[in-house]
């Protein structure tokens, strides 16, 4: 049986190999099977709840072995408070060099002020993948069970593109931009992965029949790219609106979703509310150099500073980091340690150990000794 994603990954090329593994874990005392290597991963603590739920990941990976090194970095308003810029360039140096990091959120102001550093972040780096599973956890009881969703949002252009113009007083405009290039990647990316990991199906939410030519390039390109490389592969296209009612009724239906960036953005959300929120979302952004793990969550300034704020969902995102380590640097050590790490926390929602958004009564830091207390036997 395969798991489906990223955060608690198998895939098909890899299944025996990974078969011993798991042999071997049963054997062998996390104490004795050390990594021949560390890995130096950029961190970057962020704003709001970011460094309170970026401490109780670095306890726990500690606590895990885990085998990385971190090299901290600033950025979002904790760098701007620091007089340096909101996205520093020796943060991006930093992740150029070692091609692989850990963000808390960072705050962007609405409707004035600074672009978002997330996006220049992702523009900046061609992280053009973001990819979301969303999953139902037991011990987190919601309105519906069994879901499990894997969110691939195009990262790089759409309405996310920054240029807004006011035509005239009173009169403002916002280009959506859609390039053949990044629409056939994203959708050759969502693909290779939903036929990687065994998925069902790849479903395409769209507007083409208003945005004729940016959804309808869309489209064309994931069409185009299903015919030509993954044709025995089952692919859906929805109109969006209809399709977040299907999704409402019964989340269950659908499997993989290739979204463009506006759509990804909101479609996310929407399904944290399938599984418990956004505290047990976790993120990726990939490029073909490099990769960032983030939360789908944000900077959360409601709960900041409280010591409340649930650091599940950058735990999950830091299992995924260590999973892509796994995949691409052939590290078994890191696989076991992502195991080791999701066993920890399964065990603690089922044992009822919750923060108070999954309706339990723990804090950040209480969570974490729970995930920790279950690390291993
Ligand atoms: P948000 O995700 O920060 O918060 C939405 C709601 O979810 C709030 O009630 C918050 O308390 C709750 N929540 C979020 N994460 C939680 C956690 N880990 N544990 C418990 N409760 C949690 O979204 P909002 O309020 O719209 O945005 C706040 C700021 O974050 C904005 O400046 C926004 O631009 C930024 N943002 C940054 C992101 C990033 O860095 N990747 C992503 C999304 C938003």
């Amino acid at each position: 049986m395969l798991a489906q994603c990223g955060e608690g990954c198998q895939k098909v090329n890899v299944v025996k190999r990974r078969a011993s593994l798991c042999d071997l874990h049963t054997r062998v005392s996390s104490a004795t099977v050390r990594s021949m290597k560390s890995y130096r991963v950029v961190l970057i603590p962020g704003d709001g709840i970011g460094p309170e739920v970026t401490e109780a990941v670095k306890q726990i990976l500690a606590a895990a072995e885990a085998p990385v090194e971190w090299v901290q970095h600033e950025a979002g308003l904790t760098a701007l408070a620091h007089g340096k810029d909101v996205l520093p360039v020796e943060t991006l140096e930093a992740i150029r060099e070692h091609h692989i990091a850990i963000k808390g959120p960072c705050t962007t102001p609405v409707g004035k002020g600074f672009s978002s550093i997330n996006v220049q972040l992702r523009k900046k780096l061609n992280l053009y993948a973001a990819v979301r599973p969303v999953r139902s956890l037991d011990g987190v009881p919601t309105r519906f069970s069994n879901v499990d969703l894997v969110i691939v949002r195009e990262n790089t252009e759409g309405l996310y593109s920054g240029i807004e113009n006011e035509v005239t007083a009173g009169v403002v405009t916002s280009m959506k931009v859609a390039t053949e290039t990044a629409c056939t990647r994203i959708a050759r990316w969502a693909f290779h992965y939903a036929q990687q990991r065994q998925r069902r199906k790849v479903t395409v939410f769209h507007k083409a029949n208003i945005m004729k030519l940016t959804d309808g390039m869309f489209i064309r390109c994931a069409e185009q790219v299903h015919e030509k490389e993954f044709a025995a592969f089952p692919y859906q296209e929805l109109i969006i609106d209809a399709g977040c009612m299907k999704m409402v009724q019964d989340p269950t239906q659908f499997d993989v979703l290739l979204l463009e960036n506006l759509y990804g953005d909101v479609v996310s959300d929407l399904c944290a509310g399938f599984v418990g929120g956004l505290g047990v979302v976790p993120g990726a952004n990939i490029g073909d150099q490099d990769a960032v793990f983030e939360a789908v969550h944000g900077s959360a300034p409601d709960i900041a500073g409280k010591g409340i704020a649930n650091p599940l969902a950058l735990l999950m995102s830091a299992v995924m980091m260590l999973n892509y380590l796994g995949d691409t640097r052939g590290d078994e050590v890191c696989e076991q340690v992502a195991k080791r790490i999701k066993t920890g926390y399964d065990r603690a929602l089922a044992d009822g150990q919750k923060t108070r958004d999954l309706g339990g009564s723990l804090g950040t830091a209480e969570f974490a000794s729970a995930v920790i207390a279950r690390l291993r036997g």
